[in-house]
């Protein structure tokens, strides 16, 4: 049975409280929720994501003093760096406490920590006073959320309820970061650009790689599975739009387009992110404009890469976790 869809903070807190799973707004992505501390509704989450549990969970908390019973030490740079970005889109790994189940951070010894800035989702987190364990409300693999009809769609009929807060302003999921003593390390790029974290903390590190994921990087930052992301319609990276007439047969290909609209008359169906090429707008609209192609009568998605800077980078890392290779 479909679950309901509403806005009632109060109820959502309650089911929290009492183990189930909530779906929630947050500025990045939806989240779908539950105790972190109790380690059967953490649990229900990966059951209900058909979620591997080599992947961990991000805990979200209202307010840095909960971090207490969460990590063993905040480093001056993650200080540095909560106080510069939080609430928003950045997570931080820090060492984690035994309260912390290992089922949530998948056995490591460490634990991923937000406060999401939406304010229904702080809200709610206020009003439910644990910390929650959230990915996002998707199932394993697929394209994150950004409305609450998106989490209706993949989880309505295993979820105890969606807390709507409209579609998420920022739209790719928190950028990851690990802080080690004094070292800064990116495990996924996001709605934080990695420039603003320099910015505060001096020189990151990147075992991220830009250029070619492969599997191999699932040893670093364990969700980070090549394949992800992925809609159901194959998305090829082309350079430029006449390589894309050249390959495929116009008539039965999508594209999704970052700028202007230059040589995209020809195709099947065109989503445009953002007339004016700015990256925020595109990366607000990315998930939704990838799953209306998913659903187009189309053969193929070609998509050309972004700009590699400030939310490009997140941009460009979805778009090669999206596509063939
Ligand atoms: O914006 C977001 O981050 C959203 C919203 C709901 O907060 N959540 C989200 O969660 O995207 P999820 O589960 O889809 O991605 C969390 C990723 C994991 O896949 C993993 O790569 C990384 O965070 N992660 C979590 N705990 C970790 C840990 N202890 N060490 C390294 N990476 C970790
Ligand atoms: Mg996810």
């Amino acid at each position: 049975m479909a679950c309901q869809v509403g806005q009632d903070i109060p109820r959502a807190a309650k089911l929290l409280r009492e183990g189930k799973l909530v779906a929630f707004a947050t500025e990045t992505v939806y989240g779908l929720g539950a105790h972190a501390l109790d380690e059967q509704a953490a649990a229900r989450i990966f059951a209900a994501k058909d979620r591997p549990t080599f992947d961990p969970l991000i805990v979200h908390v209202a307010e840095r003093s909960q971090l207490n019973d969460l990590v063993l030490e905040v480093p001056d740079k993650a200080a540095a760096l909560m106080d510069a970005c939080w609430p928003g889109p950045l997570t931080l790994v820090l060492p984690k406490t035994a309260a912390v189940p290992d089922l949530v951070t998948s056995g490591l010894p460490s634990v991923a920590v937000r406060i999401p800035a939406h304010p229904v989702a702080r809200d709610l987190l206020f009003q439910v006073g644990l910390p929650i364990a959230a990915p996002s409300a998707n199932l394993f693999g697929q394209v994150s959320p950004t409305t609450a009809e998106h989490v209706r769609e993949q989880l309505g009929d295993r979820i105890d309820y969606i807390l709507d807060g409209g579609p998420c302003s920022v739209g790719l999921e928190s950028t990851v970061v690990s802080v080690n003593g004094d070292q800064v390390t990116l495990l996924r790029p996001g709605g934080t650009p990695l420039e603003e974290l320099e910015r505060i903390v001096g020189e990151v590190k990147s075992t991220f790689p830009t250029a070619q994921p492969s599997e191999t990087s699932a040893q670093h930052a364990p969700g980070m599975l090549s394949k992800h992301y992925a809609p159901g319609t194959p998305l090829f990276i082309v350079d430029n739009l006449d390589q894309a007439v050249r390959r495929f047969s116009a008539s039965s290909t999508g594209v999704l387009l970052f700028g202007e609209n230059d040589g995209a008359a020809p195709f099947a169906t065109v989503e445009q992110l953002s007339s004016t090429s700015d990256l925020t707008e595109a990366a607000a609209r990315f998930f939704a404009a990838v799953r209306r192609l998913d659903r187009a009568d189309i053969q193929q998605i070609v998509a050309m890469p972004f700009p590699e800077e400030g939310l490009g980078r997140a941009l460009n890392d979805r778009l090669r976790r999206a596509s063939i290779r």
